[in-house]
């Protein structure tokens, strides 16, 4: 799969049709979205848009779409999901199929059900998002297939160096959701002062030391400047002494995480309404 992308949590329909489009026609050659984004629709506008202006076939794209938490379950429920996404975007397979979250009464049933939708052809790969190591060992325990990536929230000030060492051990990719901290990394002063250094964004400064560091990222803008921006981080590169500059600013601090069938937030507050979240 390709190792830089798109993504368009907390876009619109018409704000996502727009944004892949203009990725697509810019290079990007992977687009993440899911069920919970709400924007389905719009993101599959947008990759016919995109393939058309760019002169590009389906094939040449590689699309992830995710099985939304309220409609995990048995295969007939999870494949009726699935249909149902796939209408909404417009196409006929997708590359990779991810489960959003691990909720834990249903997680390794809908697992079950995603595997045999690998089978049949209908997703070219499946994977997991938002798994910590307990729900991954027991996942793995279980599951015929081994998932191929777990999306994790992966920026400077959270690199979840277990998830990372684990899911490497069992030949599991990671990618980064959220590489640029929401926006807020953008602004830290370590990041600045390499922007300066490198005469690059701080923006691009991330996305380069996410590539060096072999985390697949998919990153969301919704301006074309911004979304041409991002992705011109392969003719440079940092030196290993300032991948450690940045590795440093670890704080194991997630912007959002589930557990105990809850929502939890930074501030310890229980988030309400999944339909928010990623
Ligand atoms: P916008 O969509 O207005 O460009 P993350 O992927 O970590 O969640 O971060 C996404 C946030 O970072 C969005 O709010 C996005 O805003 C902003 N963003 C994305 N690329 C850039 C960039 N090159 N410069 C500044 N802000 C950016």
């Amino acid at each position: 799969m390709p190792r830089f992308g798109l993504g368009v949590w907390k876009t619109d329909n018409r704000t996502s049709r727009d944004s892949v489009a203009a990725a697509i026609k810019n290079g990007y050659l992977a687009i993440d979205t899911a069920r919970q984004y709400g924007n389905e629709q719009g993101t599959g506008a947008g990759i016919k848009l995109g393939l058309e202006q760019a002169g590009l076939k389906r094939s040449d794209l590689f699309v992830t779409t995710k099985l939304y938490n309220g409609e995990q379950g048995d295969y007939d429920q999870v494949s009726k999901a699935f249909e149902n996404q796939l209408k909404d975007l417009g196409l006929d397979y997708v590359d990779l199929y991810l489960m959003h979250w691990p909720v834990d009464k249903t997680y390794i049933e809908s697992y079950h059900a995603m595997e045999k939708l690998y089978r049949e052809g209908k997703v070219r790969a499946i994977g997991v998002s938002n798994f910590d190591n307990d729900r991954m060992e027991k996942l793995l325990e279980e599951a015929e297939i081994i998932p191929t990536v777990n999306q994790m929230e992966f920026n400077p000030t959270n690199q979840e160096h277990e998830i990372l060492a684990f899911d490497q051990s069992h030949d599991i990719e990671m990618t980064a959701w959220s590489p640029l901290g929401g926006g807020e990394s953008l602004t830290n002063p370590v990041i600045d002062a390499l922007a300066k250094k490198y005469d690059r964004s701080a923006a691009q400064i991330i996305l380069r030391w996410e590539w060096q560091r072999d985390i697949i990222t998919v990153v969301k803008s919704t301006h074309e400047k911004r979304i041409i921006q991002n992705s011109q981080i392969f003719d440079f590169s940092l030196s290993d002494e300032d991948v450690q500059k940045i590795n440093e600013l670890d704080q194991g601090r997630r912007g959002l995480w589930y557990d105990d069938f809850q929502w939890h937030n930074p501030n310890g507050k229980v988030a309400n309404g999944i339909d928010q979240w990623p």
